[in-house]
């Protein structure tokens, strides 16, 4: 992988405006998706899939080009199995609120989940009655295989987990879970926002029946996502906004819902941000997510190798990098996790993120406040990593206790 050409590729990075750690929340953009949008603005601006006119009929094959797009990279060969949505959270809550369940149907996920794939199914259970199991991870927060399987019976109608975590990085086996979820009869939804930037993801072998992404930090533009589903399964799942666009025909007195895609992209779409979401996923094409996967792990090693001596750090999660991801997660004795982003900001122009990552439940229930998180991507260096692990160096001896 050429960094140095990559680099090129990103304004930001070009204009020397500091060192991005925080792709896990939003990675930056390359000058093909800021072009892709402008071009959009610029040239066809009308809206696709309603008027017949010219410019409308290019934003409507502009909009079938991104699902084929979509289709091709994650393995599977039907581009109308892509519903776009704002992010991977409307995703989730779409299969959560449309899969139909009630009272007494149990739906399992695990004690690492982000918000996003927790309140949902929490809501379920204050609300409509659903129960839900969760199965707790090791010590270091890896997923325990054995302690999902003990936890599967028939009363399991769904299994919502994330593919890899946005706290500890670890990522979850979800082809087995998959099929021992599928032995049970139960429906599979996997919250790939971490895991569908950072590593080749095959939707066909993985063979989750709702799989949802979050294109803002793959590349893509501000507010977009993606939700997957096996057509069977989104042909049976309710919409969770209704409106123009999702219907047949509707009377006054009855409505009949459009097909898939259309019944769950109510109203007028961001066409800005598809036609983005095509051209990010052609950057990381070109890049190819193994050489994606590959570079984050020689960044995590160069970090955990570069901290490892550092008395006062204590690393949330495992300390190998194949475990990590993207994801470095670390808090300093003595110092809130805010205030250590702050002087990284501050002293040397790294930006991370701190506080609870909105993965509440998992340092609730470790009893941590929350953590400071650099996370990397493409287009970070080896001597950025440095940077930054000298910094922390500097921050641990000089601040903390
Ligand atoms: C693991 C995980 N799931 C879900 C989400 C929510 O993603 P979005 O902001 O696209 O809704 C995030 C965002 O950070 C995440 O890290």
């Amino acid at each position: 992988m050429d960094v140095d050409a990559i680099r090129r590729d990103f304004p930001t990075v070009r204009s020397g405006q500091g060192i991005y750690l925080d792709s896990a929340c939003q990675s930056l953009r390359p000058d093909s998706v800021i072009r892709a949008i402008t071009d959009y603005y610029e040239n066809y601006p009308a809206c696709g899939g309603r008027s017949v006119h010219s410019m409308a009929t290019k934003v409507s094959m502009a909009m079938d080009d991104a699902r084929e797009t979509l289709a091709s990279f994650f393995g599977t060969d039907d581009p109308d199995c892509y519903i776009f949505t704002k992010n991977c959270t409307e995703g989730l809550n779409t299969a959560a609120y449309g899969l139909g369940l009630g009272r007494g149907d149990v739906v399992v996920t695990t004690d690492t989940e982000h918000n996003s794939n927790h309140v949902p199914w929490l809501f379920l259970q204050e609300n409509m009655g659903v129960r839900r199991r969760i199965v707790r991870s090791d010590a270091e927060g890896r997923f325990d295989l054995e302690a999902f399987h003990k936890a599967m019976d028939h009363d399991v109608k769904v299994v919502s987990v994330q593919h890899a975590s946005n706290v500890i990085g670890c990522s979850v086996p979800v082809k087995a879970v998959t099929e021992i979820a599928h032995d049970f009869g139960a429906t599979v939804v996997i919250d790939g926002a971490q895991a569908a930037p950072h590593m080749p993801v095959d939707l066909k072998r993985i063979d989750a029946d709702v799989y949802c992404m979050s294109i803002h930090k793959m590349l893509g533009p501000s507010g977009m996502g993606v939700m997957y589903g096996k057509r069977e399964v989104l042909e049976r799942m309710r919409p969770l906004a209704l409106g123009g666009g999702t219907v047949g025909l509707a009377t006054y007195e009855s409505v009949n819902l459009a097909p898939i895609p259309d019944k769950f992209e109510a109203g007028l779409h961001d066409y800005a941000g598809i036609v983005g979401t095509k051209a990010a996923l052609d950057y990381l094409s070109g890049v190819g997510m193994e050489e994606v996967m590959r570079w984050d792990q020689t960044l995590m090693e160069r970090i955990l190798s570069n901290l490892e001596d550092v008395r006062n750090l204590h690393v949330v999660g495992p300390r190998d990098a194949p475990s990590r991801g993207g994801v470095f997660s670390f808090n300093i004795d003595g110092l809130g996790a805010h205030d250590i982003a702050m002087m990284l900001d501050s002293m040397a122009g790294v930006m991370i993120r701190s506080g609870m990552h909105c993965a509440h439940p998992f340092y609730v229930s470790r009893g941590i406040d929350g953590s400071a998180r650099a996370s990397t991507y493409i287009y970070n260096t080896p001597e950025e990593i440095d940077v930054f692990t000298d910094t922390v160096r500097h921050i641990a001896e000089t601040f903390g206790d």
